[in-house]
């Protein structure tokens, strides 16, 4: 286990001592992750509050982007000063499963999409992983984050490497065209297996995003807990997180049936919640009362898993930052104010600034990314202090704490 112990702060002044505060809380501290009641807590039992950025490896080139704009260090440094301390880190399941796909190389990947501007990026900015094979590119990327201290999520985006996610991609539930549950099994195991000895990656996100026709919930059961197992089988050092049906927004069924494993303390859900979320509903009314309509509807599909004893990480949440977009401005009003008030651990989509191609257009801006469309520095200040409000945890610092947790949970 890597753990950061607390230098004797006794002699420093206090100016020095808030500044070692700041160090310490952009450093996070690596360690096994379980669950005790709602909060994820390390080996000590100290909470450890997730304060993630979604940072997408599971377009077409199969790399994690941004690599053509900046050396991959400085990225790695900047999430951490922005105050992250996890990075969700997006894969599709043709990198662990399909050899054809994870054995290409960098260089050839970008080839055979004729990305050779972002070749050129990458060779200028991150020479070192050219030659490398996908896989093991992503292998690089998790240990550099894990030297920065941060902490990754391993989350199975998609099957078929490209854009994510429509109801009608033939890659969104269980039996799917492209997503055979079998391969999906072996491909999480591989994926826990590969990374069974390495501390920072404390958890695993299952599937990204259940979709589309052939929903069922019987079928989320069986699948579900299968690839946990298989997961935890492989590698019982990370959290199990597991998404819900709907493009992740609804949990509800679990409220009458419980999951049920062999292994206690790893079990996590997800939740996505945007403002196409609830449809329309941000667009007319009172933003207040629309707000507590979307919250009540929100405790029945997922809040109510809190006061059951589950963690509960909003794995996908974000904004247009131009500001631009009223709805966009009123929903994120609502959910900073519910992410503080029940102060859940979240990942926000995305850190990128933007795609090396994305359906089908090479290069384009992302307007929710957190970074500018070169990478370079932060898009909207505005909104990264909103995230930083809310990256520290204000409750549950102690296991030994579980009656105050439970009358600070919601109902
Ligand atoms: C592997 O990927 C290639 C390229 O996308 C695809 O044509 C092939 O069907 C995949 N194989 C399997 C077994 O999924
Ligand atoms: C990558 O491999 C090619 C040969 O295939 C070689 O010419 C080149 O120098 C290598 N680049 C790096 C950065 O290792
Ligand atoms: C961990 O992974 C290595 C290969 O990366 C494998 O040899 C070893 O058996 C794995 N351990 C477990 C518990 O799966
Ligand atoms: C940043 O966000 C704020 C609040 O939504 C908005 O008013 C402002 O115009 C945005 N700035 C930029 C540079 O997009």
């Amino acid at each position: 286990m890597m753990i950061i112990t607390k230098k004797n702060t006794t002699l420093l002044s206090s100016s020095l001592l808030l500044l070692m505060m700041i160090v310490t809380q952009t450093q996070p501290m690596i360690m096994s992750l379980h669950t005790n009641s709602r909060w994820i807590v390390n080996d000590r039992g100290d909470r450890v509050k997730l304060a993630c950025v979604n940072w997408p490896s599971h377009l077409e080139p199969v790399l994690a982007e941004g690599l053509n704009k900046r050396p991959f260090d400085a990225i790695a440094k900047e999430i951490v000063e922005m105050g992250f301390n996890c990075v969700r880190l997006t894969w599709p399941l043709y990198l662990a499963t399909n050899d054809s796909i994870s054995s290409l190389t960098v260089q050839q990947s970008f080839r055979n999409l004729g990305l050779s501007d972002s070749l050129t990026g990458i060779a200028g900015n991150n020479p070192s992983i050219i030659n490398l094979s996908l896989i093991q590119a992503f292998q690089w990327v998790v240990r550099k984050l894990g030297e920065n201290n941060l902490m990754v999520i391993l989350d199975n985006h998609i099957s078929v490497p490209g854009w994510c996610c429509s109801g009608s991609d033939g890659d969104g539930f269980f039996g799917d065209k492209y997503f055979n549950p079998e391969q999906w099994l072996e491909g999480l195991a591989k994926m826990a297996t590969l990374f069974n000895n390495t501390q920072n990656v404390v958890g695993m996100s299952l599937r990204n995003e259940l979709r589309g026709h052939g929903q069922d919930v019987t079928t989320w059961y069986k699948y579900m807990q299968q690839g946990a197992e298989r997961v935890h089988a492989a590698n019982p050092h990370v959290l199990t997180i597991l998404s819900g049906l709907n493009f992740d927004n609804d949990l509800s069924f679990l409220g009458s049936r419980p999951v049920s494993l062999t292994y206690n303390g790893k079990l996590v859900f997800e939740l996505h919640w945007y403002k196409f979320s609830d449809g329309n509903a941000w667009a007319y009314g009172n933003p207040n009362r629309v707000c507590r309509n979307v919250v009540n509807r929100l405790k029945s599909r997922a809040l109510f898993l809190l006061s059951q004893g589950w963690p509960l990480f909003v794995s996908e949440f974000g904004i247009d930052e131009t500001g631009s977009n009223e709805n966009d401005n009123r929903y994120s009003k609502c959910l900073f104010g519910l992410m503080a008030k029940l102060d859940l651990d979240w990942a926000v989509w995305g850190l990128q600034g933007s795609y090396y191609l994305r359906q089908g257009k090479a290069d384009v801006d992302e307007p929710f990314g957190v970074l500018s469309f070169d990478w370079s520095g932060v898009r909207n200040q505005t909104f990264l202090q909103r995230l930083q409000a809310i990256q520290h945890p204000l409750q549950g610092t102690s296991i030994y704490d579980a009656a105050y947790q439970r009358t600070r949970s919601p109902n």
